[in-house]
């Protein structure tokens, strides 16, 4: 592929601004400075320097952001700063998406992916990916709130009632619930709906895959195919 066009792929700017930057000498392919902008390159383990930081080329990106509260995950947000502000501009660019929105006011674990296949996958009604969150609660969660929650509450507007997946106390006032859906502020619906309040929001697993320990709120990493693997298993 033509390096502009690799580039422009990439997030580095439109074509004309890519070849510009190919002429100006501030991209390295491998290593190499060049200043051909239609030097044709191999995709293939391709690294490309641009103000001395590395760029391994990704067909498609997939990231797990950390997402702090406080951000919104629209690209235009409104009252609070967006979470592509946590991101790089060239992934920001090249068109990522949140698989899967979290409130404004609540965190943990965001996947973020400028593939359209994968982004329906992970988000489709119709898949029901299980997705786990860490509740804080206004109140101590008593035995009839976890039953309720696992028998199912009715939820103003749905059709049917909607139970967790799963529902484990983790303290007097925490517990951690497993739901299939994603439907709008679901969790604090629920919460709501079986008696008691939600204070705080985490997500910590998405299918098979965990919030990374080591990903401080705020900080994202690459999803590698094992972690895509683990992904897709079954939650
Ligand atoms: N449920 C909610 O209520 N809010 C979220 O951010 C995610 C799930």
């Amino acid at each position: 592929m033509q390096l502009t066009k690799i580039l422009q792929s990439q997030g580095f700017g439109v074509r004309r601004a890519c070849r510009e930057l190919v002429k100006a000498e501030q991209v390295m392919v491998n290593g190499v400075l060049v200043e051909d902008p239609e030097l044709e390159c191999d995709t293939q383990s391709l690294t490309l320097t641009l103000d001395g930081e590395d760029w391994l080329y990704r067909e498609k990106v997939y990231l797990v952001l950390n997402k702090p509260t406080g951000f919104e995950c629209s690209r235009q947000a409104q009252h609070h700063p967006s979470v592509f502000s946590l991101l790089p501009t060239p992934l920001t660019v090249r068109g990522v998406q949140p698989v899967g929105r979290l409130d404004q006011d609540s965190g943990g674990l965001l996947l973020l992916s400028d593939d359209g296949g994968f982004i329906h996958r992970y988000t489709s009604p119709k898949k029901e990916i299980g997705k786990r969150y860490r509740v804080h609660c206004k109140h101590p969660v008593s035995d009839e709130q976890i039953a309720a929650l696992l028998a199912g509450v009715q939820l103003r507007d749905e059709p049917a009632p909607l139970a967790a997946r799963g529902c484990t106390r983790v303290g007097d006032n925490v517990i951690d619930l497993d739901i299939a859906e994603g439907k709008y502020h679901q969790v604090k619906r629920m919460l709501a709906a079986a008696g008691n309040r939600v204070e705080a929001l985490q997500r910590t697993r998405i299918g098979g895959f965990e919030l990374p320990p080591d990903l401080a709120p705020g900080q994202w990493r690459y999803l590698e195919a094992e972690d895509l693997e683990r992904l897709a298993e079954a939650a």
